[in-house]
């Protein structure tokens, strides 16, 4: 057989197979343009006021603590303004009677904070009550 129709014949082929298997793609929201929004209502974060609240469990090594008292009442993390610092910062934690940052916030070298670690919220989340969305098995590994 020729050889440029032996490849259009695979060509072909390749694609009725292809169209075959195609399963539609299921999004949660649905695939239409006008669908209607099925996002919950914004839930309120769960936990109160700081220095009452039991530490959520850690799942995996490594993980960000996530923050288990209300942060509803707190300013806006900003260039020059942190109010986390103000419990959790070494100059004030143990007179705040808070947890003191983790050690790897702080320069090795120097001791110093870690001005990487400055936005607190990219890596500590608040928490709510909430049903999960989607099913997870995750079973993480401090058991
Ligand atoms: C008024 C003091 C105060 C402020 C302000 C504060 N915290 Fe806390 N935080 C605490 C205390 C006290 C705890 C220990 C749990 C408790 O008693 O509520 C805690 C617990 C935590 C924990 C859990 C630590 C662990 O080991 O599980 C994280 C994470 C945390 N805070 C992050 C934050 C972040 C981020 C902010 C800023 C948005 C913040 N906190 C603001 C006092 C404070
Ligand atoms: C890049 C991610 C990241 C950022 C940003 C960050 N943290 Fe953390 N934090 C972690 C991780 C991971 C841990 C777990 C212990 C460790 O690695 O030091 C932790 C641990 C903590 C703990 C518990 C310390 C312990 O006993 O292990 C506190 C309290 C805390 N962070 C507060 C803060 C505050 C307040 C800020 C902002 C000033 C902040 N963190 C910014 C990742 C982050």
């Amino acid at each position: 057989m020729n050889k440029s129709v032996t490849i259009l014949l695979a060509s072909l082929l390749t694609v009725i197979v292809g169209c075959a298997s195609y399963e539609p793609l299921v999004s949660m929201r649905g695939a239409d343009v006008a669908s209607a929004d099925k996002a919950s209502t914004p839930l309120a974060y769960a936990g109160k006021r700081p220095g009452t609240q039991p530490v959520v469990a850690r799942t995996f090594s490594t993980q960000p603590p996530v923050i288990p008292h209300a942060v509803d009442n707190f300013d806006e993390v900003t260039l020059t303004e942190n109010q986390c610092m103000d419990c959790h910062g070494p100059a004030n934690y143990v007179k705040k009677n808070s947890p003191k940052l983790g050690d790897s916030h702080f320069v090795a070298a120097t001791k110093a904070f870690d001005a990487s670690r400055h936005v607190c919220s990219s890596c500590h989340v608040p928490q709510v009550d909430a049903p999960a969305l989607v099913e997870n098995r995750f079973i993480g590994n401090l058991k």
